[in-house]
């Protein structure tokens, strides 16, 4: 069974919140670990539901993995001997999928129970098969919901992207930094933790060019040596949902530990709002003074450098408390709309139409409503912190698989909120 948390709303966010390391960074750079054949540490990790399951799921397959610090460990994957990943855990997060890639790389051939994750519509992997298919990895099988790629002889290729895909990119370099030659990903994604990913292959001695534009090349490598330590960017999307706490509860946070520039999609959409949003060189202040009112401006989610659709739910419920009528389109999922029935019964006035929301803005009021996902999860969490009365959310276990620590931070900024078993 699942915590419930207690929110009483009203009280203004003030104070200072340290980000977390990146969550789908670090899911990308476990599993690329898996492809290393030398040890390697890796700082700054968060220690999170999803994060935890994923190192389960390495340790089940072989890896040596100890925390030797806070958010350090250290990996060695040198006894990981299979190819085949098929325990319940793989099945529960999104992020266990990394492994086709990195498998697919390492041994050439690769066993894996579909994974999990949260629920958006249907989220097909046709795009990750597609590259993989190119590289070489032509036999495929799916049986019993798992799904077996060989490849004879894994070579690098040129892979076109039809759609822009985080997990499709990440997954290819995965594979391609140990196929022979060079392999060209066109119009890949652009995401923070795509670089990230890239950066902690080339630390470890792969040869990735180009992560952060539309066109990746990767000169692939038969052994990554490792032996070398990285460090985990800033989580984007967890700086970013206390960012619009910050707005949302008329508050003033300081967000520290954090790349400036990777905020500017929302910073830009904040200030358009009318909070005050100031930029250090690795910190970001956000406040909204109490007799104040945001104003309703028009949201779209797309892939990097464009608004993130991991933030939309958090976004949405920001336009809640706007002056006037706000929009939210979300072009990225198909159904990432599900949680706004929760938004409604705290009293929000949204209207969907397929993948538009129109919000006016309009008083919350606290009721009880279900985390269906994380970031619905962090949505309804904003809202509580917000809307007159006592919110409960339950089903919390959703929000700490992406959140570390979600409770004392807030606590550390004065939210009146309290986890009840
Ligand atoms: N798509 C396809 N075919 C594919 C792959 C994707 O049609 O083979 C479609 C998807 O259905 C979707 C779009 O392409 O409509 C984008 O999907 P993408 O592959 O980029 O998403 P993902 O890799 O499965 C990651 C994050 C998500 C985040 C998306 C978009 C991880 C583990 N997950 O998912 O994060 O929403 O990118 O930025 O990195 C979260 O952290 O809450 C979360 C859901």
């Amino acid at each position: 069974m699942s915590d419930k948390y207690i929110i009483q709303g009203g009280t203004p966010l003030k104070g200072e919140v340290s980000v977390s390391g990146s969550k789908n960074s670090a899911l990308g750079i476990i599993a690329a670990a898996m492809a290393l054949d030398g040890p390697c540490v890796i700082e700054n990790l968060p220690k999170i539901q999803d994060i935890r399951v994923l190192l389960t799921i390495c340790e089940e397959l072989g890896a040596k993995i100890e925390w030797i610090n806070g958010n350090t460990i250290s990996f060695d994957p040198a006894e990981v001997k299979t190819h085949t990943a098929i325990s319940e855990n793989v099945s529960k997060i999104r992020g266990s999928y990394y492994l086709l890639g990195a498998f697919l790389g390492k041994f050439k051939k690769v066993s894996l129970l579909l994974p999990g994750g949260c629920d958006f519509g249907s989220r097909p992997i046709d795009l990750h098969i597609k590259g993989f298919q190119a590289l070489g990895g032509g036999d495929l099988r799916e049986e019993n919901g798992i799904i077996s790629i060989e490849a004879n002889h894994l070579k690098g290729a040129g892979v076109f992207l039809d759609m822009i895909s985080v997990g499709a990119t990440i997954n290819i370099m995965l594979a391609a930094v140990k196929a022979e030659g060079v392999t060209v990903i066109n119009n890949a994604a652009k995401e923070p933790h795509i670089v990230d990913v890239a950066n902690f292959l080339n630390t470890m001695g792969a040869d990735v060019r180009g992560a952060g534009t539309d066109v990746i090349k990767i000169t692939g490598k038969p052994y990554l040596e490792a032996n070398r330590s990285y460090t985990i960017i800033p989580d984007q999307i967890e700086a970013g949902t206390y960012m619009i706490m910050a707005a949302m509860t008329h508050g003033d946070i300081t967000c520290t530990n954090l790349i400036p520039k990777h905020m500017e999609p929302l910073s830009a959409k904040l200030i358009e709002m009318g909070a005050l949003v100031e930029e250090g060189d690795d910190s970001i202040r956000v406040a909204l003074l109490a007799e104040d009112k945001l104003k309703a401006v028009s949201f779209k989610t797309m892939p990097y450098p464009g608004f993130p659709t991991d933030l939309q739910p958090q976004a949405t419920t920001l336009l809640t408390s706007a002056l006037g009528t706000g929009r939210m389109i979300e072009s990225v999922w198909e159904n990432r709309f599900q949680y706004i029935k929760e938004l409604q019964s705290m009293g929000a006035n949204i209207v969907t139409s397929g993948k538009l929301a129109v919000v006016q803005g309009s008083e919350l009021h606290g009721t009880t409503v279900f985390a269906r996902d994380l970031r619905a999860g962090a949505a309804l969490v904003t809202a509580g912190l917000m809307a007159k009365g006592q919110t409960t959310v339950t089903n919390v276990y959703a929000i700490e698989r992406g959140y570390e620590n979600f409770v004392d931070k807030l606590k550390s900024v004065r939210a009146q909120i309290e986890v009840v078993p």
